[in-house]
């Protein structure tokens, strides 16, 4: 873990997951030949400890940005980056104005705007309608953004990544007052309050609401997600929703939202046994929390394939003429997954006579199946 991170280990993982997202995206979307727009609603700075802001959404997002736009130049080809950075309160506006301008260049506009994020939404979509856009939201609560507001900054060119903050919410899901009820109307209404905190899981009623509105409302056509559990509890924290309209875009989120969770899971580990020292006074031994993190981290990931290659032979039974795109389009959304694990699940299913193997036949023989491939059960 990096320092400045200290206390809120969470706040890395989720800057982990923009900076890998953002690290593919240039290259991802290069050859579309069109710029490329950032758009942070929620910039801060806020409760940065690091040098250079290092440790906030706008440095992580700007470094990124510039390194990936000069490694494209090597390849002749350098998009033009737009940035817009909005922010409410005056004086962190300030401290992001100084900073994020000392970026700017002839093909790497910034634009830095002291608003609420919902006033700047028409401007920002009409400043960069003409690129490939990811929509960074990240408030410190619930409120401050809506589905319908965020469909102007859709498209089909347009991807989305909006942190909600669950378990701060969870709090008051049940609570009967107006200004409560009111001040989650944007995201939930008094319907879906109701239905989430009467749920059993409130948790799962909430990601498939969530889920639903930003598929429905917002437009996108493919929408994922990734819990961030609090440091030291097995609790969920924040839940990160990623919008996207293509099967790519899904596949770099998990990549990037793996790695972040790999990291996080030595880091959760570490904070824990530090607690347990504090607690105990003893000092435990060298690589202790290395151990229990690995452990951890392959029971974790052994059932999440379980339940995928469970999820797989239920569906091709269910729906035996699904093409392998629809089949990784619907298990990207579904499961922590990232595509190569899906590649490795659906041959081993294969060679277990589970499923047909189709794409080892005739002249077309391939190691994975195409995305156009037929996926059915072995008859
Ligand atoms: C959680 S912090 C953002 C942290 C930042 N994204 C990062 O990861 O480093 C939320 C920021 O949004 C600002 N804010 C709150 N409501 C806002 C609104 N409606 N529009 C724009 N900014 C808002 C707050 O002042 C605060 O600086």
């Amino acid at each position: 873990m990096t320092e400045s991170y200290e206390g809120r280990e969470q706040t890395e993982t989720k800057h982990l997951i923009l900076q890998a997202y953002l690290q593919s995206l240039i290259f991802k979307v290069s050859h579309k030949s069109i710029p490329i727009s950032y758009i942070d609603g929620f910039s801060g700075p806020w409760e940065s400890r690091a040098q250079s802001y290092r440790d906030t959404s706008f440095g992580i997002a700007l470094r990124c940005l510039k390194e990936s736009q000069a490694a494209l130049a090597a390849h002749r080809k350098k998009p033009l980056v737009r940035a817009i950075f909005c922010e409410k309160n005056r004086r962190a506006f300030l401290e992001l104005e100084r900073f994020v301008t000392g970026f700017a260049s002839e093909d790497f506009k910034i634009l830095a705007l002291n608003d609420r994020f919902e006033n700047i939404i028409q401007e920002a979509a009409d400043t960069t309608a003409d690129s490939f856009r990811l929509t960074f939201v990240d408030p410190k609560g619930w409120t401050g953004f809506g589905f319908e507001g965020l469909s102007k900054l859709g498209g089909r060119n347009s991807e989305v990544l909006i942190n909600f903050m669950y378990d701060h919410s969870n709090r008051f899901f049940g609570d009967a007052r107006e200004s409560t009820k009111n001040s989650f109307y944007d995201v939930f209404d008094d319907s879906e309050l109701s239905l989430i905190a009467a749920s059993e899981n409130r948790e799962s009623k909430a990601i498939q609401i969530f889920d639903n509105k930003l598929k429905n409302i917002t437009g996108y056509k493919y929408v994922a997600h990734s819990r961030v559990s609090r440091p030291l509890a097995d609790r969920t924290q924040f839940i990160l929703f990623f919008g996207t309209n293509s099967l790519s875009g899904l596949e770099v989120f998990r990549d990037a939202e793996e790695k972040a969770q790999l990291n996080y899971a030595y880091v959760r580990a570490k904070a824990k046994e530090r607690a347990e020292e504090e607690r105990s006074r003893q000092v435990s031994f060298p690589g202790f929390s290395k151990g229990v993190a690995e452990t951890e981290w392959n029971m974790g990931r052994a059932a999440i394939r379980k339940e995928v290659k469970e999820a797989v032979t239920k569906r091709v039974v269910e729906n035996p003429t699904l093409i392998y795109a629809e089949h990784k389009a619907e298990l990207l959304q579904q499961f922590p997954i990232r595509r190569t694990e899906i590649n490795k699940i659906i041959n081993e299913l294969g060679k277990a006579g589970v499923i047909a193997e189709n794409w080892k036949e005739g002249n077309r023989r391939k190691q994975v199946p195409p995305d156009d491939c037929v996926i059915c059960p072995n008859q």
